[in-house]
Order: C-alpha cells, then sequence, then structure tokens
C-alpha cells in the first residue's frame, strides 16, 4: 500500500499539531490497553474556565456528580438579545484521551457559543479503559438529565427545547447513543431536536475501502482505532459491537426510535469516511431525517484549526442546520 501525501496544502501550524497529537496518544497509550495519565496529563494543556467575559463569552466549570468527576464547562454568550439554542458537546480522542478543558476543545467551543451562537455544554466524561463502555453514554444521558432539573440561574438565557447533541470523533459515536437513550425519556422542558457528527467514530471488524487506501494521512490508521475499540469496549467484544458497528450484524434497530435530525461531516482524507457514510446511510434506512457534508481535502480534526477553511465552512453549515431546527 503506497503512503500518500497527508495534504499537499496543509499549513505548518497544522502539521505540527497533528504531529504532536499523534506523538502525545502514541507515546502515552500501552501494549496492554492502558494509559499512561502522568505522561498523558503532563502534554494535554488544560484552559481555565473565562470567570471574566471575554469577546462576549464567559465560561464556568459545573460539577454534576463528585463521586464519577462528572462535570461540564459550561459556555453562555453574554450579549444575546433571545434565548440560544442549546449545544451539548462531547469531545474527541478515542474514548480514552482529552477533557473537556483541554485547549483545542476550549477553543473549539469557545467558538462554538460565540459563532453560532449558543450556551455550549461541554461534558467532561469518564475516560476509557479506567472507565469502559457504557460509562460515557451514561454520563452524557445524566448530564442531560442534570441540564434539565435545573431550577438555578445556570441557564437562563437558553432554550432547552431546543437542544442539540454534538461530538467529533467518538463524541460524536457518544452523542449518537445518548440521543438515542434521550429519545425514550421524558424530560420536563429538554428536547433535542438534533445531532451533529463531526467526523464520528464508529467501526466493526471489516475493513473499509478507506480504511486500507488512506494509509499515512494524520491522526487516524487502523493500529490507533484498534486499540482504541479495545480500550472502550467491552473485555471479550468484537467490533461489531453495537457501541461501534451501529448498524452492523449486532446493531440495535433504531427504526421505532423517535431519532432527531441528524447531519453528519465527513473529510475525505479521513480513513473514517467510509464508516462515516453508512452511519447516515443506516439512518436514512430507518427513516431519519440526515444530512451528509464531505469536505473532499479534509482530514481528521480540520475543524480544530480555525486556518483551515473547511473549519470555517462547518461552523456555518452547522449554524444553517441549527437555524433550521428552529422553525
Ligand atoms: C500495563 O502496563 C503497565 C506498564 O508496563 C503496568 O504498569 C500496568 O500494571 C499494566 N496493567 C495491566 C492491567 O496489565
Ligand atoms: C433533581 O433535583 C432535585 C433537587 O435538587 C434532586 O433531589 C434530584 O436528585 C435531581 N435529579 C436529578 C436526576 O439530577
Amino acid at each position: 500500500m503506497a503512503e500518500i501525501q497527508s495534504s499537499p496544502d496543509l499549513p505548518w501550524t497544522v502539521r505540527l499539531f497533528v504531529s504532536a497529537a499523534s506523538f502525545v496518544t502514541d507515546a502515552s497509550r500501552r501494549s496492554n490497553y492502558t494509559v499512561n495519565r502522568r505522561l498523558m496529563n503532563l502534554l494535554d494543556f488544560k484552559s481555565s474556565p473565562l470567570t471574566k467575559p471575554r469577546n462576549n463569552l464567559k465560561s464556568s466549570d459545573v460539577i454534576v456528580d463528585h463521586s464519577r468527576n462528572l462535570w461540564f464547562r459550561l459556555y453562555t454568550p453574554t450579549v444575546a438579545a433571545t434565548k440560544l439554542p442549546v449545544v451539548v458537546f462531547f469531545h474527541g480522542g478515542g474514548f480514552s484521551f482529552m477533557a473537556a478543558n483541554s485547549k483545542p476543545y476550549d477553543d473549539l467551543c469557545q467558538r462554538l457559543a460565540r459563532e453560532l451562537p449558543a450556551v455550549v455544554v461541554s461534558v467532561n466524561y469518564r475516560l476509557a479503559p479506567e472507565h469502559r463502555y457504557p460509562c460515557q453514554y451514561e454520563d452524557g444521558f445524566d448530564v442531560l438529565k442534570f441540564i434539565d432539573n435545573q431550577s438555578s440561574s445556570l441557564f437562563e438565557g437558553a432554550n432547552l427545547g431546543l437542544c442539540f447533541l454534538a461530538g467529533d470523533s467518538a463524541g460524536a459515536n457518544i452523542a449518537h447513543h445518548v440521543a438515542t437513550s434521550a429519545s425514550g425519556h421524558e424530560f420536563r422542558e429538554l428536547k433535542v431536536v438534533g445531532v451533529v457528527a463531526i467526523q464520528p467514530f464508529f467501526g466493526g471488524e471489516e475493513r473499509t475501502e478507506s480504511e486500507t487506501r488512506l494509509v499515512g494521512v494524520p491522526l487516524v490508521n487502523v493500529e490507533r482505532t484498534d486499540w482504541m475499540w479495545k480500550a472502550f469496549l467491552p473485555e471479550g467484544s468484537d467490533r461489531d459491537h453495537p457501541a461501534a458497528n451501529v448498524f452492523g450484524p449486532k446493531a440495535v434497530d433504531i427504526s421505532g426510535v423517535d431519532f432527531p435530525a441528524t447531519i453528519v461531516f465527513v473529510g475525505g482524507l479521513d480513513p473514517l469516511q467510509d464508516w462515516q457514510k453508512r452511519y447516515y446511510e443506516g439512518l436514512k434506512k430507518c427513516g431519519k431525517e440526515a444530512e451528509l457534508v464531505v469536505y473532499p481535502n479534509a482530514i481528521h480534526t480540520f475543524y480544530a484549526h480555525p486556518q483551515l477553511q473547511d473549519s470555517g465552512a462547518l461552523i456555518n453549515r452547522l449554524r444553517d442546520f441549527v437555524q433550521s431546527q428552529i422553525t
């Protein structure tokens, strides 16, 4: 298999970032499927919340459950004229890495909050392999219940009836599964009206065409994704587990589930793209409202780099998607 150019026109800042991110995760994940957290924490730079508003945005960390260190970072635009939609965001990192306060995710959530605009809830869910499936899905669902249960002023600028579940990579996998759980739940006020799946991390035993062809691209390869599934899924299960292969041989039929409108973002240089397209097709086949957006020159995590044109295009597309659910 020939190594392909990662992408001819990637700025050096992006190349440096993806090389560093690959190095850090490869160096801290062990062959026995554990993570060297000390090393990881040393290299995963964290940002503090914006206790004083900056560029019309403030943020704060809200604890949901001390006993499992479940909390979220809440981003609130300070100059909204109307009640804003709520975006509950799940960060990526293969279920094992990163946090709500990791700098790249803090930056991304600040952008989403300002540019959509929206009240953003960035969930700090538990990580694998210390906490495997379904802890991450449970944490996500518990955050929704917590938001719905607030009588405090935390969400006074938010329209809880207009709630989107969003995530990138493993976070988009979590958004999908939390949306499935949420659809059968009676909330007081909260209503999930959309799912935003940015380069979702799905998989299966099969090796797809894009996984086999796109060797040598930034961040994603089958050696890494196999490791992530092994660290996340219950011991002894294979990648056709319904958490990974959502429309595969062991999948749970969601035809009867009242699943919200979904937008799926795909990059043409992402080896995961075939699984992502199948996800979109699976939703359509089950009669769900779904939209597919493909950026042919985009690598995995392109959205995290505002200097890439596709990153701004994604925010614009997302704003349209949010608007389309308002009427
Ligand atoms: C995994 O490997 C690390 C480093 O070699 C070791 O400290 C740890 O105890 C091992 N964990 C398990 C569960 O085997
Ligand atoms: C909702 O809030 C009440 C009162 O603060 C609390 O007792 C209850 O446990 C909360 N439920 C959830 C699901 O957070």
